[in-house]
């Protein structure tokens, strides 16, 4: 074979719509918490929405030893197995009092899966969904990688949804809304019933898709009333749910999630899709999820451990100079403002001013800076508190008041 260094320039290039994906600063930060803490330095990670090193709930490790026995390793229905899909329609039927029937019901490797699925049948080239801001970065990539163009709409000031805003963001373009509640990540608000109501309305006669990422919704910490748009048929013909096994069973790493809707027109290509991609999840995430998926247990011993770092968080943090915090009624982040930077900073070297503040003290302290979110959080941080123990965000906390003091 003829050896030719001069690269061809095919062996140069990639797909333009490659270069359409921003991609996020949050894997960039955990690689480097992962080289700092190689390298022996002493760092608390609050980076990404993950889970603490070697977590895993007694009855999903018991799930897992017993499912090695349940050899079926041949490939599996697209959707998921027949089995598994009536049980969590049965699952939703009992705790939630929904009437989805397993034909309307898929699972994906991780939510995250759902939303490339939900983009590819959805979101033309220059299609326009719109997202709240600030929003969870991987959202918008997907549409941005199957050629759409995300619009960005202000949440107010307690992160919640401004109607008027999002109606006059409203073009023909407009295809989707994405909706990350109960629990926005990152900020942790839960949507206002009402306001959601109003806006089922709007995209209903709009033609408007709601995309539903409920990746939280099991991580609700105050007894706020938390619509769900599963319960109404029109939503369900129109949209799609999203939800996750990773954050509410502590499973980031199985790679579960599901999603569904009453659309009959999307589920074909859906389906062809997930063919496509990964043919479906594996006989062994699915023996799993079929052993955990009745445990509420395994929720609520999560709930209390995650309420428990939540709760020193909203008492602590907002105590320290300079940090002001809108409580998170949900999710696994604190996102505070911090209201002492320089004015003479700019856009994102705001966010970099309190990022660099908390890496470079001892130990280090690392967050991802609030521009990760939309350029409306320049002034914020987000620490998953997810990912740290207790112990550390008592360290954290209290390494940060000594830094900026008590107010
Ligand atoms: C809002 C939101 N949706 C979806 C996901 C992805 O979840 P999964 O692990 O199920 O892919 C995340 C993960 O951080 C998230 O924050």
């Amino acid at each position: 074979m003829a050896m030719n260094l001069e690269l061809h320039p095919n062996f140069k290039r990639y797909a333009d719509r490659c270069s359409y994906i921003v991609g996020s600063d949050i894997g960039r930060i955990r690689e480097e918490v992962k080289q700092k803490k190689a390298a022996g330095e002493d760092v608390i990670d609050f980076s990404s929405g993950d889970i603490e090193e070697f977590l895993t709930h007694k009855l999903v490790r018991k799930a897992i030893s017993d499912s090695v026995n349940d050899i079926n390793n041949g490939y599996q229905p697209i959707a998921g197995r027949q089995d598994l899909r009536e049980q969590m329609s049965e699952f939703l039927q009992e705790t939630e009092g929904l009437k989805i029937s397993p034909k309307y019901i898929h699972f994906t490797n991780g939510a995250i899966q759902a939303l490339d699925l939900i983009c590819f049948t959805t979101v033309n080239p220059g299609s326009e969904v719109i997202f709240p801001d600030p929003y969870w970065g991987p959202a918008v990539d997907h549409v941005r990688a199957h050629g759409g163009i995300p619009v960005f709409v202000p949440l107010d000031r307690n992160f919640q949804l401004d109607l008027e805003k999002i109606e006059k963001a409203i073009t023909e373009r407009t295809i989707a809304i994405y909706l990350n509640t109960p629990g926005n990540n990152p900020a942790g608000s839960v949507y206002k019933k009402e306001a959601l109501e109003q806006l089922a309305d709007i995209c209903i006669n709009d033609g408007i898709i709601q995309i539903y990422d409920e990746a939280y919704r099991d991580l609700v910490y105050e007894p706020v009333e938390i619509f769900n748009p599963a319960t109404y048929d029109e939503i369900l013909q129109t949209s799609f749910i999203v939800r996750s096994f990773s954050k509410s069973h502590s499973t980031t790493g199985l790679r579960a999630g599901y999603f569904f809707t009453k659309n009959e027109t999307w589920l074909k290509p859906l389906r062809e899709r997930l063919l496509l991609e990964s043919s479906g999840l594996s006989w062994l995430t699915q023996s799993i999820l079929s052993k955990i998926l009745p445990s509420r247990e395994i929720v609520e011993d999560n709930f209390k451990m995650y309420k428990e770092k939540r709760d020193i968080g909203i008492e602590l943090l907002p105590r320290i100079n300079g940090f002001e915090l809108v409580n998170p009624t949900a999710g696994f982040y604190f996102f505070p403002k911090y209201n002492n930077i320089p004015e003479s900073l700019q856009g994102n070297e705001r966010g970099d001013y309190i990022y660099n503040r908390l890496f470079n003290l001892n130990p280090r302290i690392v967050g991802i800076p609030g521009y990760s979110f939309g350029n409306n959080s320049t002034d914020y941080i987000r620490f998953a508190f997810s990912v740290c123990k207790k112990n550390d965000l008592w360290k954290a906390i209290e390494v940060m008041g000594k830094e900026f003091g008590y107010s």
